[in-house]
C-alpha cells in the first residue's frame, strides 16, 4: 500500500539474524514499511515482522553468486520512495559497517528524500557475545579494529599489516574467510605470534551457527581446507584466549 505524502527511506540494521536482537526502532520501521529491500544476510525471521501487504524485495549480494548491482538496488530504493512509499533498506548487522550505506545515503540526499539510519547490533559484537569474550580487555587489548578481508575484486585488500599484527589489539574480520590464510601469512611474517588465539563464528543467529576456536595459524588452515559456506566473522587477538580451566 502506498503511504500518503513524500516517501521516506530508513537504512535499518537487522542485527545478526535473531529477531530478538532487532532494536525496537528497527522493529517499528519494519512494521511500518510499504517496501522492504533486504540483503540475503538480513532475511529470515526478522522479515516476519513486515506487514502482510508490504512488498518484500530480495536484493542479495552473496559472494560468488550473481547479484543485483549496487546501482540497481539504489535505483529501486529511490524509485519506491519517490512514489511516496516508506522504504526500509534492511541490512545485516549495523548498516554503517561494510554495507555500502554511504552510496545509499548519497543517493537519498541527491534525490531530496528524507533518510533515517537505524543502527543495529553488528555481527562483530554479536560474535564476541556468542563466544563470551570481551573484545577490549584491560592491558591486553587496548584497541579494537574492524576490517574487511575482501576487496572489490574478492582479494585481500591492501591493509595496514603492522596495525593488524599489533599484539595489543583485537581484530574483527568481516568477509574474510576466503583470504584469512593469506592475511595470517602476512601477520606472522610481520612478527605476530602464530599461536595468537582466534575464533571463527559461522552463520551467527541461525540454527546452523558453528564456532571454531584455535590459533590464527590453525584457523587459517581450517578455513582454507573446509571452506565453510555460511557467512563467517573472524575474531583474533590475545583477548580471545580461552580462560584456563
Ligand atoms: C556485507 S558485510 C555486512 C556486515 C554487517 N553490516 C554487520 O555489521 O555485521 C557481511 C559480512 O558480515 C559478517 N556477517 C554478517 N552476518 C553474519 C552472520 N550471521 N554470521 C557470521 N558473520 C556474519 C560476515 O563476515 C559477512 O561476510
Amino acid at each position: 500500500m502506498s503511504s500518503h505524502g513524500r516517501g521516506h527511506i530508513a537504512l535499518v540494521g537487522a542485527g545478526p539474524g535473531d529477531p530478538d536482537l532487532l532494536t525496537l526502532r528497527a522493529l517499528a520501521r519494519i512494521r511500518a514499511a510499504d517496501v522492504i529491500l533486504y540483503d540475503d544476510l538480513a532475511s529470515g525471521p526478522v522479515l516476519e515482522a513486515a506487514r502482510p501487504d508490504a512488498e518484500l524485495i530480495a536484493v542479495g549480494k552473496r559472494a560468488g553468486r550473481p547479484s543485483h548491482s549496487q546501482a540497481e538496488v539504489t535505483r529501486q530504493m529511490i524509485d519506491h520512495a519517490s512514489a511516496g512509499k516508506r522504504v526500509v533498506r534492511l541490512k545485516s548487522g549495523d548498516p554503517t559497517l561494510f554495507g555500502r550505506a554511504d552510496e545509499e545515503i548519497a543517493a537519498a540526499r541527491a534525490a531530496g528524500i528524507e533518510l533515517e539510519i537505524v543502527p543495529g547490533v553488528t555481527t562483530a559484537t554479536a560474535a564476541a557475545a556468542h563466544v563470551q569474550v570481551s573484545l577490549s580487555k584491560r592491558v591486553v587489548a587496548r584497541r579494537v579494529q574492524m576490517i574487511t578481508g575482501h576487496d572489490v575484486d574478492a582479494r585481500l585488500p591492501d591493509l595496514d599489516i603492522a596495525a593488524l599484527a599489533d599484539p595489543e589489539a583485537t581484530t574483527c574480520v568481516f568477509m574474510g574467510k576466503g583470504t584469512f590464510a593469506e592475511l595470517v601469512e602476512k601477520l606472522i611474517a610481520h612478527g605476530m605470534a602464530a599461536d595468537t588465539p582466534a575464533a571463527v563464528i559461522e552463520s551467527l543467529g541461525t540454527p546452523a551457527t558453528t564456532v571454531m576456536r584455535g590459533t590464527i595459524a590453525e584457523l587459517a588452515a581450517r578455513l582454507a581446507a573446509e571452506r565453510p559456506s555460511g557467512p563467517c566473522m573472524i575474531l583474533y587477538g590475545r583477548a580471545l584466549a580461552e580462560p584456563a580451566s
